[in-house]
Order: C-alpha cells, then structure tokens, then sequence
C-alpha cells in the first residue's frame, strides 16, 4: 500500500511559525501528532467523513474535527439551512427569529432542560455555568475531576499552568473520577461552600484509558449534590448527541441541574448551549454573560438543521454500530498480527491503545502509520465516530489497519508482534 508524504504541509507550517506563536496553536499543534512527520497539518477541503490535505492526500477522518463534524463534511442539509439564513442576514442588530426556535428544540429533546443559552465555544458555556452555580447559591467553590477537561479558561487549567494564577484555581478543588468517597469528604471539610460539581459524563482524559462511570456513581453525587445544596453540572460539550439525543446524563440515568453542549449542536458551524432546569432560570437571567459573534443566526440556523438531522438518522445509534463494527474489527486485526488492542469508552467515541506499550512508542507508531495510508488516528485523544462514515470507509479503514500493522511488525517498535 502507497504511503502519503506531508510536505507541503510541512512547508506550510515553516511559514506559518514566522507569522503565528506554535505554528498551529492548542489542539491542533503538531506537538501533539507523533510524529509530526506522518500527519497532515492544514486541511484543504472537506465532504462526507473524508478531507484532502494540502498535499492532496485523501484521509477517513476519525478526529471529525475533534467531534464537531457529526453528520459529514460540507453536508447538504445544514449547509442549504445556513445559506438560507445567510441570505436573511447573520450578525445583526438583534438575534433572529431562529434563536427562539433553537432553544424550543433543545428544550423539547433534553428531558431536564427548561431553558437554553447560547455562546461560541464549549469553555463558553462552562464558565457561563460556573458562573450560575455561583449566583445561585452564592458560594464560591467548584468540584471538579482530576484530568477533566472543560476548555481553556484560567479556572480550568491546572495551578503552575503558564498564564494562570494560583488566584484562578484556588476555587477549584479537584478529585479522583468515580471516587463518591473523596466528593463526601470534600463537602464534610467545606461546610456551605461548594457551589457546584462539574463533570463529564463518563471520563474521557487524554493520553489514558476512559472510564465509565461506576454502578452507582452519578446517582450518589446526584444525591449529594441534592443533599448539600450543590448544583450539578454535566460537561456534554464531546459527548453530546453522541451517546443519546435526550442527552448524556439520560445515557447513565440521572438528571443535571446545568449541561454544557457544542461540538456536535451544529455539524462545524460555531455555537454551544448551556440548559439548564427551571430552577436555575432565575440565576442564569441574572449572570452577565455574553460575546460579539453569540447571537450569529447562521450557525443557529445550522444547529436546528443539525438536530434534526440527527433525530431523523438516530444518530447515536448509527456512530455507536459504527464504532462497534470499527473496534471489533481493529482488535481482530490486532489479534491476526500477535498485538492486543485495548478499547475504552462508548464505541462513538472510543479511545485504543497497544497493550504493553508503557511509553505510547507502539501506539503512536501505529497510528502514524495508519494516517500516512489515508486513516487519520490520533494516539493520545479519543476518537470520534460520524454518520457520514460508510460500510466503504469501514473495509477501507480495515484494510489500511492491517497493512499498517504488517508495517509495525517490520519497525523497531513493533517487535513483539508475531
Ligand atoms: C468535555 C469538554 N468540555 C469543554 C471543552 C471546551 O470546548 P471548546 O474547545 O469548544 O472551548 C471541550 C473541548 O474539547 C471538551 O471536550
């Protein structure tokens, strides 16, 4: 099988370090592609669950963007939507009409939700819900997961952090994922002070195994939070209509106070939600939270169209068979070539790795060597599944992963395949 070369990309990013910090700033950098030399750095044009990079190389994306791209690149449907009210007008001098009918679709499909707002980004909407725990109860203090991610802000990032204060973080208080033990002793040494507890809603860290939430696990926080007053707020901004279109916490069988939504809302176009239960209505009026692009029709437009979408393909269902079909077969593969391939999380949104790889080194060469055959795998990040991946993009995936392991046996990595 041909493998693809980078170079353009390559000299891109030479050209690109001149002129912007990183190259590539945050997700995207390639500090995070190893190595850097086996992946795509810009990305020339998108359709279905494939994009072309800058050299032309055609690649399955299984990153979709880091999850916004659920229903395929450049789809019709929310594209002809967004021309529509495009046309209408985007940023104006008021939100459109569609901002009304947005919040009436969330509200109806997410069980618990009495109203929704709207931002840019999924950091956006945790800190706007931060920010209504702490109207609502007047306390200062955040429980959140060891390794959790829920953007980019100062509260969010870890204390030693470059550009973050210890001020920024001494709120936050952190503890062990499915540990109901240390959220008790938490509150048992905070006395009325834990405003709220956030949280996705199963673990999803990078560079490590996801966990799902034990037997048990959400109804005791649950009940604790109802207990001490604390106000319960599930991160769904990457699982989101990825796991159930009645939302997340739905999924694992409890109820949410507040729920941050994004990446999959609106299939790439830039909005994110924060509902929350009528309870919470008053506090979330009072907080002023707000930004120059938030009330741009056209991404809400998109979100409508989006959602729909995802109700009329069962969504959820889809990417989870299709995850299914992809992992069981990569672990057969594994198998045939004397590797074990360890998969966690939900089949949308699974995360592998190479067993008995402590440094990652089999792992990322592994992946690197299916990107550079046209399956874009990332190494230290869950993947994302879409409904825009066919039974094509499957056998062709396969077949990439069983030429990159015949590839992995050969390398110094790969010894201790068969
Ligand atoms: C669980 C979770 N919360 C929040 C965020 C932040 O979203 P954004 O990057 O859109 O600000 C992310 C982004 O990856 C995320 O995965």
């Amino acid at each position: 099988m041909d493998t693809y070369s980078f170079t353009k990309s390559q000299e891109l990013f030479v050209r690109a370090a001149k002129v912007i910090p990183c190259g590539i700033n945050g997700h995207f950098s390639p500090a995070m592609l190893v190595p850097p030399t086996s992946y795509p750095f810009y990305a020339e044009r998108g359709r279905g669950a494939r994009f072309t990079d800058v050299d032309g190389n055609e690649l399955i994306d299984y990153t979709c963007a880091y999850g916004p791209m659920v229903l395929g690149y450049n789809n019709e449907v929310v594209d002809e939507a967004a021309a529509r009210q495009r046309e209408a007008g985007d940023t104006m001098g008021a939100p459109g009409p569609v901002m009304v009918e947005l919040a009436e679709k969330m509200v109806d499909m997410l069980p618990f939700a009495a109203w929704a707002l709207f931002a840019k980004n999924g950091g956006d909407v945790t800190s706007y819900a931060l920010m209504v725990a702490r109207a609502a109860t007047g306390r200062k203090k955040i429980v959140a997961i060891q390794g959790g991610y829920h953007g980019v802000a100062a509260w969010m990032q870890g204390a030693g952090h470059h550009g973050v204060i210890d001020a920024d973080v001494e709120n936050i208080v952190r503890i062990p994922w499915n540990d109901v033990a240390a959220f008790v002793r938490v509150l048992a040494e905070n006395p009325g002070q834990i405003a709220g507890f956030i949280a996705t809603p199963y673990h999803h860290p990078t560079f490590a195994d996801s966990e799902l939430p034990d037997q048990g696990y959400w109804e005791s926080i649950r009940e604790l939070c109802d207990k001490h007053g604390v106000v319960l707020i599930v991160d769904d901004v990457r699982c989101g209509f990825r796991l159930s279109l009645r939302g997340s916490a739905e999924f694992f069988g409890f109820t949410p106070d507040l729920a941050c939504y994004c990446k999959a809302l609106a299939n790439g176009y830039p909005i994110s939600a924060l509902v929350g239960s009528d309870a919470l209505k008053g506090a979330a009026a009072k907080v002023f939270f707000t930004g120059s692009y938030w009330y741009q029709a056209v991404p809400m437009a998109a979100a409508v169209a989006c959602l729909d979408e995802l109700v009329r393909l069962d969504a959820p269902k889809r990417m989870q068979d299709f995850g299914r079909a992809l992992t069981g077969g990569m672990q057969r593969l594994a198998d045939k070539h004397g590797y074990e391939l360890r998969v966690s999380g939900v089949p949308s949104m699974p995360y592998l790795r190479l067993t008995d790889d402590p440094s990652l080194m089999l792992h990322q060469r592994f992946c690197s060597e299916c990107t550079r055959r046209g399956a874009y795998f990332t190494s230290h990040h869950n993947w994302f599944m879409s409904c825009a991946h066919t039974q094509e993009d499957l056998d062709r995936t396969l077949a990439i992963v069983d030429d990159a392991f015949a590839a992995l046996e050969k390398s110094p990595e790969g010894q201790g395949g068969s």
